[in-house]
């Protein structure tokens, strides 16, 4: 059987670091309040010269190299995003316009679910024996669709991007088990209005029309608690492993609370689940590869280990999967454009 190794992972933060502090000039809020509330210090938010396009660029650059692969190598490029710089050409073809090569390329639309939703999407690629090699990338800039006068929705987003790279393997490494789930009804409780082909009559002609997001956090808090544990807990049982056989849970960062609820359904202690909102707050897309990139420098990735991804968001929707670290397996072929003569990766 045919599965798809992590071989690369990579990540790209904007350098401009918004606090609480200066939330607390902003609107009525205090660090007290998000702190409890949230987990979130601090988050990174994007300046005038950067970009869903130049955070996903760096942070495939660097999944690139730690593969060993350069950009023709690659077969199909998925962004997952819900913030891409324009509509038409898609995020992804605007990144390989900078990597380079010719791989297929498109975007996925499923919120902060995106990146594990597209990393189940280039795994099937794989598994079908489609392609050998796919650059999965998680992005977002969602602080550009934040009214910074609304206190209940900035002080929760940052931006961001982390990419992983997939080459097959029979070992069973990547992904074991795909959870994916929809709750369309639930679309009302976190949107951005306005930006596509449908403007309602009532914006007019709309210099106060304002695309910004608009969420009904309690509702998402409620959706959120239930389906992280639930899907994370689907994803353990479909790959035939227990709780106790996971080493780590990378759940998306949108709340302290919420991640705690999903640990505590897995039946898992907090130094297994990796938390870093508190430095970055909710990237979207972007929170999953983020973390696991972090998890990954702390030197506690071992090959073979279990980990749980899961994420929820817009849509409303929901993801997860165990990932088995590592690249037992992983061949160089002969078939590799810039490497004529093969490498092997794995063991
Ligand atoms: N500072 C101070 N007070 C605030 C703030 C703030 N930043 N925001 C809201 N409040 C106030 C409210 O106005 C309310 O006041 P009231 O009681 O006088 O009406 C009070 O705090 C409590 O508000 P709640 O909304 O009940 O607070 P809650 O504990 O539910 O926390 C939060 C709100 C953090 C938004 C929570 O509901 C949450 O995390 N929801 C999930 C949101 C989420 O994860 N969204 C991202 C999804 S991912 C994607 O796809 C983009």
């Amino acid at each position: 059987m045919r599965y798809a190794a992590i071989t690369g992972w990579g990540m790209s933060v904007p350098e401009r670091v918004m606090t609480n502090a200066e939330l607390e000039r902003m609107v009525e809020t205090s660090d007290e309040w998000i702190v409890s509330r949230t987990g979130i210090k601090e988050r990174r938010v994007v300046g005038p010269q950067d970009s869903t396009t130049s955070l996903s660029v760096a942070a495939a650059r660097e999944a690139l190299d730690r593969a060993g692969l350069q950009a023709n190598d690659i077969d199909l490029i998925i962004v997952g995003t819900c913030t891409p710089d324009q509509f038409l050409v898609s995020q992804a073809c605007l990144v390989q316009a900078e990597l380079g090569g010719n791989a297929g390329a498109f975007d996925l639309g499923a919120a902060c679910s995106g990146f594990v939703y597209a990393l189940a999407t280039g795994n099937a690629y794989i598994q079908a024996g489609i392609y050998d090699r796919v650059l999965v990338i998680g992005a977002d800039t969602l602080t550009r669709f934040v009214d910074y006068t609304d206190r209940t929705t900035c002080v929760l987003f940052g931006d961001g991007a982390g990419a992983v790279v997939l080459e097959a393997t029979n070992e069973p490494r990547g992904l074991l088990s795909t959870v994916l789930g929809a709750d369309g009804a639930g679309s009302k409780h976190l949107y951005i209005p306005g930006w596509g082909a449908f403007v309602p009559e009532s914006a007019g002609i709309f210099p106060e029309y304002r695309p910004y997001l608009q969420m009904n956090g309690n509702e998402v808090f409620k959706f959120a608690v239930r389906v992280m544990g639930d899907a994370a807990a689907e994803a353990v049982t479909k790959a035939g492993l227990s709780f106790s056989d996971i080493d780590m849970l990378i759940p998306h960062q949108a709340n302290a609370r919420i991640i705690e609820a999903a640990a505590r359904r897995l039946d898992l202690s907090i130094e297994k689940v990796w938390i870093n909102l508190d430095r970055f707050g909710n990237t979207s897309a972007a929170t999953v590869p983020i973390a696991l990139c972090e998890v990954e420098s702390s030197g506690q990735l071992d090959e073979g280990d279990n980990l749980v991804f899961v994420a929820f968001g817009g849509g409303l929707s929901w993801a997860a999967g165990v990932v088995r670290w590592g690249t037992a397996g992983v061949q160089r072929m002969s078939t590799y454009r810039h490497s004529p003569n093969g490498v092997a990766v794995g063991t």
